[in-house]
């Protein structure tokens, strides 16, 4: 039996001060994953790119949780930054023992006629940006990050994936009236491939660090409504079994579980989180 597990159920989810750091962590759920990893009392560094939206978020969280917030500028996508700035997290604030991979550029359906998202148009440097952004940050963060907590025998990877990385767009939902079929917008397909990635990484990441005491999972969340229009929700809700888009504090627990002793069975899984998209 493992020692950390306790008979307090939800002594579980302490994470016991432990460091954890959230890329894309200034971002809309990024905060929301901040917010609860520090109430399950762990120490969170928001590690993003845009650093005024990073001194806001650091600032907002600050308020809630004092002495347990850091925020670092930092392009995920730089190996050589990311080598630094993991070491120098290490350094200034304590051994790192969770990371989660949420950062990513979101390329956005396009606008219809004049728009390069559907694929016979896509150029190839949106690819790049997009991939750089969704695998090659949670690859570069992995290798560094992970690699110091597979030294020490315990950590926690979490992906974030989403039910786009288990079924493809429906790309009637993005459908605009008066348009022809080649005109019309779509999810493009970076948002696809990289969704479906990160769920490959995960599994890659779970049994290479299974024997070090690292745990590897991914969640994949459904669309979170955020003044989305309500044209698209109605014909969202139409595919979701529980009819509606989710709100923005309704991953928080999961987020906890999977970062926290709680989930200690589990690795290499993905946690569908869609209100049932994905069963219809
Ligand atoms: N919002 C949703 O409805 C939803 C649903 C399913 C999955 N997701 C996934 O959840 C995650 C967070 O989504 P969000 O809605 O908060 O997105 P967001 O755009 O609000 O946040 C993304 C953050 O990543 C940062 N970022 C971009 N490039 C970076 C880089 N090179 N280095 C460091 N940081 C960088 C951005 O500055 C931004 O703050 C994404 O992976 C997204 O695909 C979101």
């Amino acid at each position: 039996m493992l020692s950390i597990v306790t008979k307090n159920t939800l002594q579980n989810f302490d994470l016991k001060k432990q460091v954890c750091l959230i890329t894309g962590g200034a971002g809309f759920l990024g905060l929301k994953h901040a917010e609860a990893l520090l109430d399950g009392n762990g120490r969170v560094v928001l590690l993003d790119v845009n650093d005024e939206r990073l001194s806001d978020a650091v600032s907002k969280l600050k308020r809630a949780y004092p002495r347990r917030i850091w925020g670092y500028q930092l392009d995920i996508t730089n190996e050589n930054l990311v080598k630094k700035t993991v070491n120098k997290i290490e350094r200034e604030i304590g051994p790192i023992s969770v990371l989660i991979n949420n950062a990513a550029n979101n390329p956005q359906v396009g606008q219809g006629q004049k728009d390069f998202s559907r694929l016979e148009n896509f150029p190839i440097e949106v690819w790049q940006k997009d991939f750089d952004v969704g695998v090659t940050g949670a690859f570069l963060m992995s290798k560094y990050a992970g690699s110091l907590m597979a030294k020490r025998g315990k950590g926690v990877i979490l992906n974030i994936s989403s039910d786009l990385g288990v079924i493809a767009p429906d790309q009637r939902l993005y459908r605009k009236e008066g348009l022809k079929s080649h005109q019309q917008p779509v999810k493009p397909v970076t948002y696809s491939v990289t969704k479906h990635a990160l769920i490959g990484l995960t599994k890659y990441l779970a049994t290479y660090w299974a024997e070090s005491g690292i745990r590897v999972n991914s969640i994949s969340p459904g669309g979170v409504y955020r003044n989305t229009p309500e044209e698209f929700v109605q014909k969202l809700a139409k595919l979701i079994p529980l009819g509606r888009m989710a709100t923005q504090d309704e991953y928080k627990a999961a987020i906890l579980f999977l970062c926290s002793d709680a989930s200690s069975y589990m690795t290499g899984a993905n946690l569908i989180m869609d209100g049932g998209r994905t069963v219809w």
